[in-house]
């Protein structure tokens, strides 16, 4: 069983009158990776920003091992942060930049009975611990190059070696892959998801990145507007999203509105559905989520839905296709290829289908309208009749 580290304890943020965080409640495991998630703005650094000691809040406790720190000052709580800009000394080559935190300290002197006087970090440890820390970051041979002679990748590694050093026991890294290109961004997630492994201490990740939470994290903590809306693995959030913004914002989500008729049958479009749901009350009204990947084509006649396909995409792997049902518009990915215009029916297996409670955000995401305005303007006389039509077939 893992520890629990920290917990933020009914944590609010006011600036001003504007509360920008609400009644946070939380808690991080020894060794977890956990990543706040969530639009700009919803909060993600400040709550960062309270865990390492740098902003105050409101109201509320911070607790580490069971002490309270809120007044701890950072250079004393046993945290270390990496920023989006690394904020490396840049007349100090890789091994000074890395050994700088470390030259630093003093420690009480092992040979003084007081226990009063400190001394520097003997230049041996520094060097042993220094070079450890580069191999983790796989940066050995670098030592004496300048930051200007290294790519952003590597600057970023430096600033996690020079991170790493002092051995936190919590590592807070806000955005720190922003500035590289998509192709490094993914190398440097599978690092710093090793890195972690590796080195065996709590790192709390702050981005707006969806993929980038899924692809790193034991936990993914999803914010909105100050306030978490879910907590969980990276299976849970994408397999079971509480509510339409979580749904939403990660991966792509056909949001319906529904009635929940009966445990384990869903009715949408005025059309039963099997599905492994349950614990609503009779006919609640409900919010469906469908992902893009769990639709499959059928041909009219066997068709549990008949749509209408106003926009196709290559997308090399596979086709994103927009349909429309009734006017609400739908994505599906898909190997088949069907071409604009053609009318297809659909298919959704039980398990593809996962109903939510309704909640402050139903009705405001899963609508692929915008994708396909452009055709519509071209096709909607037509479309309009056809699918009137197609309403009643089945
Ligand atoms: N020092 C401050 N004074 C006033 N308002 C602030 C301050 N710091 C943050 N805010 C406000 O608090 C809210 C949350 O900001 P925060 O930086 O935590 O968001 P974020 O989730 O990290 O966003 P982003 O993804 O853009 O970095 C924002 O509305 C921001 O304007
Ligand atoms: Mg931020």
């Amino acid at each position: 069983m893992s520890k629990e580290l920290i917990r933020l304890r009914n944590v609010c943020m006011a600036f001003d009158d504007e509360l920008v965080l609400d009644n946070i409640n939380l808690y991080f495991n020894d060794k977890e990776f956990l990543t706040l998630l969530g639009p700009s703005g919803c909060g993600k650094s400040t709550t960062l920003r309270i865990i390492g000691g740098f902003t105050t809040p409101t109201s509320g406790d911070v607790i580490f091992d069971g002490v309270r720190i809120n007044d701890i000052p950072p250079y004393q709580r046993q945290v270390n942060t990496v920023f989006q800009k690394y904020a490396l000394f840049p007349h100090l080559n890789v091994y000074e930049n890395v050994a700088f935190g470390l030259r630093m300290q003093r420690l009480p002197d092992p040979n003084d009975p007081t226990g009063k006087k400190k001394v520097k970090i003997p230049e041996e440890e520094i060097h042993q611990r220094v070079m450890e820390m580069l191999e983790v970051v796989s940066l050995k041979g670098f030592e004496h190059r300048k930051p200007e002679a290294l790519s952003g990748g590597q600057q970023q590694r430096v600033a996690i070696a020079r991170a790493l050093v002092n051995r936190p026991k919590v590592l807070l890294l806000d955005e720190p892959l922003a500035a590289l290109d998509l192709k490094l961004r993914k190398d440097m997630q599978i690092e710093l998801k090793r890195i972690q492994q590796q080195v065996g201490i709590t790192f709390i990740y702050v981005t707006h990145d969806q993929e980038e939470a899924l692809t790193m994290s034991d936990t993914i903590v999803v914010m909105d507007k100050g306030s978490i809306q879910q907590i969980g693995t990276p299976e849970d959030i994408y397999n079971e999203p509480k509510n339409a913004f979580v749904a939403d914002f990660i991966g792509e989500s056909n949001i319906i509105d529904g009635i929940m008729v009966r445990d384990n049958e869903v009715q949408m479009y005025g059309k039963k559905f099997p599905c492994l749901d349950g614990g609503f009350a009779p006919n609640e009204p409900v919010d469906v989520v469908i992902r893009p990947e769990d639709i499959d084509i059928v041909p009219v006649s066997q068709g549990q839905l008949i749509g209408t396909v106003t926009s196709v995409t290559f997308k090399g792997m596979q086709y994103d296709i927009i349909v429309d049902f009734k006017g609400f518009k739908w994505l599906i990915q898909t190997t088949d290829h069907c071409p604009e215009g053609e009318r297809i029916g659909i298919k959704i297996d039980p398990d593809g289908i996962h109903v939510m409670k309704k909640s402050k955000y139903s009705g405001m995401f899963g609508d692929y309208s915008s994708f396909s305005e452009e055709y519509d303007e071209m096709g909607d006389a037509t479309l309009a009749s056809d699918e009137e039509d197609s309403a009643d077939e089945e």
